[in-house]
């Protein structure tokens, strides 16, 4: 299948011009931050275009569908399905979309909430979910500034960025984000160490 086939199919599958014009873009930033960072464009690319096929599905469709096709499904994601999207996503990449590439499969399922081993190419998904044109937050500018120079900086500080999100939603920390909190040595503000850099 080539990318425009490819692509075609996404758009059909999600069925909506906004989430689909998401995908669109995270996959251009995707691509480009994997060409400054040393992963595959084209891996990047193709992660970026799967990575939100089950973004749309509602919590009863998503722990609906992860029982039935086989995905492990925690207290966490139970507690808070809309995560699901993420590993769902994953999987209908692979048994519907003919994905066989577990780089790019593995990027798609940690797209949401990271975790504590994370390659270049799971760096680079996650860096441009969050931070792909359409999203409009005050962080983002500084966030894709160091993006194009330093990952593991870019992931520190774009996890900080989402915790003090969920904490002032007062939204629950998924196990997967601590891991990749300790990995990246992000930091929350009451947990900030007291000495060392500013
Ligand atoms: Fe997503
Ligand atoms: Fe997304």
């Amino acid at each position: 299948m080539t990318f425009t086939e490819l692509c075609k199919r996404v758009r059909t599958h999600i069925g909506q011009d906004h989430r689909y014009a998401h995908c669109v873009r995270v996959a251009r930033m995707a691509e480009d931050l994997a060409r400054v960072h040393g992963a595959d464009p084209a891996k990047a690319r193709k992660a970026g275009m799967l990575h939100d096929l089950a973004r749309l599905y509602s919590e009863e469709r998503l722990l609906a569908e992860c029982a039935q096709r086989g995905v492990p499904i925690s207290d966490f994601e139970r507690a808070n399905p809309i995560v699901l999207h993420a590993p769902l996503s994953a999987e209908l990449a692979r048994a519907d979309f003919g994905v066989t590439d577990p780089e790019v499969l593995s990027a798609i399922a940690k797209h949401t909430l990271g975790a504590g081993e994370m390659s270049v190419l799971d760096c680079v998904l996650y860096l441009a979910d969050g931070l792909e044109p359409g999203r409009d937050y005050p962080e983002r500018a500084p966030l894709t500034e160091m993006a194009g120079r330093d990952l593991p900086g870019a992931m520190r500080a774009t996890i900080e960025s989402s915790l003090r999100y969920l904490s002032s939603k007062h939204l629950p920390l998924a196990p997967q984000t601590a891991a990749a909190m300790r990995t990246f040595g992000a930091h929350t503000m009451t947990e900030a160490p007291t000495g060392g850099h500013s």
